[in-house]
Order: C-alpha cells, then sequence, then structure tokens
C-alpha cells in the first residue's frame, strides 16, 4: 500500500475507474481496513444496509473458476490461451468485492439502501484511491444469475448491486470532461428557457 494522503477533493477529482489492472496482488488487511472506514458512509436509519463478500488472495483462485464457468459456460470447448485471454478482466483485479443489499419491500426504504450502498461504494473506491490502489465497480448481468447468486450465498430477498475490483495499474486513464454547473443546475424559481433571458 502506497499511502498518498489525497484531499477530499483530489481525490474525487482524480480517482478513475480502473479497468486494466497489472496483476499485482492487494492485500486483504488494506481491503479489510479500506471497508472498515468505509462504512461510515451516510445510510438511512443507522440501517448499515450493506454486507460483502470478499475475495483477495488465494480465495480469488476459486472465484475465478466461478466467473469462468459463469462468462465462458463452453471454456472447455476453448483453446486454453483463449480461455486465458477472456479471463484477464477478472484475473488481472488483484481483490473482490460484492456488494449485497436486502431488496427491502417498500419503495422509499429500498431507494434509500441503494442510495446508501452507493455511498459505501464511493467511499471504498476513494479510499483505495488514496492508497494507490484502483478499482472499478462493475453491474455484469451475471451478477443476478441463479448460480452466481447461489456461489456468493447471496439469500431470496438480497441483490448484489456491485462487483467492485481492486487493484494496481500501469496506467492512468483519461477521465471523461463532466458536464458543468451551469448544465445542470437550475436556480430555483428561474425558467429553464435560456434562450429567452
Ligand atoms: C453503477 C455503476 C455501474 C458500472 N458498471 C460498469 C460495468 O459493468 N463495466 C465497466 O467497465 N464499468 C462500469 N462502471 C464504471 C463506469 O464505466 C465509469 O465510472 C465511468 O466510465 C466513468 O469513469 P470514471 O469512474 O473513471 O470517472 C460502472 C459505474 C457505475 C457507477
Amino acid at each position: 500500500m502506497n499511502e498518498q494522503s489525497l484531499t477530499v477533493r483530489e481525490a474525487i477529482i482524480g480517482r478513475r475507474s480502473i479497468k486494466k489492472f497489472n496483476g499485482q496482488p492487494v492485500d486483504r488487511a488494506d481491503l479489510l481496513k479500506i471497508i472498515d472506514d468505509a462504512v461510515w458512509a451516510p445510510n438511512h436509519q443507522n440501517r448499515e444496509p450493506w454486507r460483502l463478500v470478499v475475495a483477495c488472495g488465494k480465495e480469488l483462485f476459486q472465484l475465478y473458476d466461478l466467473l469462468r464457468d459463469t462468462t465462458i459456460p463452453e471454456w472447455k470447448t476453448l483453446p486454453e490461451e483463449e480461455v486465458e485471454k477472456r479471463m484477464q478482466k477478472f484475473t488481472t483485479a488483484g481483490g473482490y468485492v460484492f456488494v449485497i443489499v436486502p431488496e427491502d419491500p417498500r419503495q422509499k426504504e429500498r431507494l434509500e439502501d441503494f442510495g446508501a450502498a452507493s455511498a459505501f461504494i464511493q467511499n471504498m473506491m476513494l479510499l483505495a484511491w488514496d492508497y494507490g490502489i484502483g478499482s472499478c465497480w462493475k453491474t455484469p448481468v451475471f451478477l443476478d444469475a441463479p448460480n452466481f447468486r447461489e456461489a456468493l450465498g447471496v439469500k431470496p430477498g438480497e441483490r448484489i448491486v456491485g462487483m467492485v475490483q481492486f487493484g494496481y495499474f500501469d496506467e492512468l486513464p483519461k477521465g471523461k470532461e463532466r458536464k458543468k454547473s451551469d448544465e445542470i443546475v437550475t436556480i430555483f424559481g428561474t425558467k429553464e428557457d435560456k434562450e429567452e433571458e
């Protein structure tokens, strides 16, 4: 871990989703430290509506097998190098956190819990960034696949809201420019039609 102590602003603006990791392992203690700090995310009624399945270190191999079986069901018929190549997007990450939330039957609570889990995930990503660890929040369709849910121990009434990959990287991707406040803000009480001004 490479402690950087970025300002909050530096971390928010400088963090990029890392989609190409370099294969360097992530230390379990670092990942757990990140999680222990990320739990300070805002969450309504202090429900702390998240639970996590973590893979880091030796259990990664079992996870890779699951990801291979789930995403390349025909893998046995393919050349080994082809399977390896297709699996690289999974095998180069050094740690995984699957974030699971309850699917509250009440719409308001469900939305709040998803919002809180999103804040939790952003906290993890910013804390990791401060340690020089990249991350990417991913929502592949297989997160809802019955076999995948079962393998992760996801219960009925729960949903995996994200697979967050962590790892080290060699290249910093360039971020896409964001809209500025004048494009997304309407000052309360004013008309949106700017052409008439
Ligand atoms: C809810 C959510 C789901 C995402 N799912 C994926 C995904 O499935 N695959 C992926 O490559 N990136 C995924 N991303 C990452 C976005 O592509 C990334 O945040 C976006 O390109 C902005 O880049 P930045 O995070 O570097 O600013 C997801 C991000 C969010 C917030």
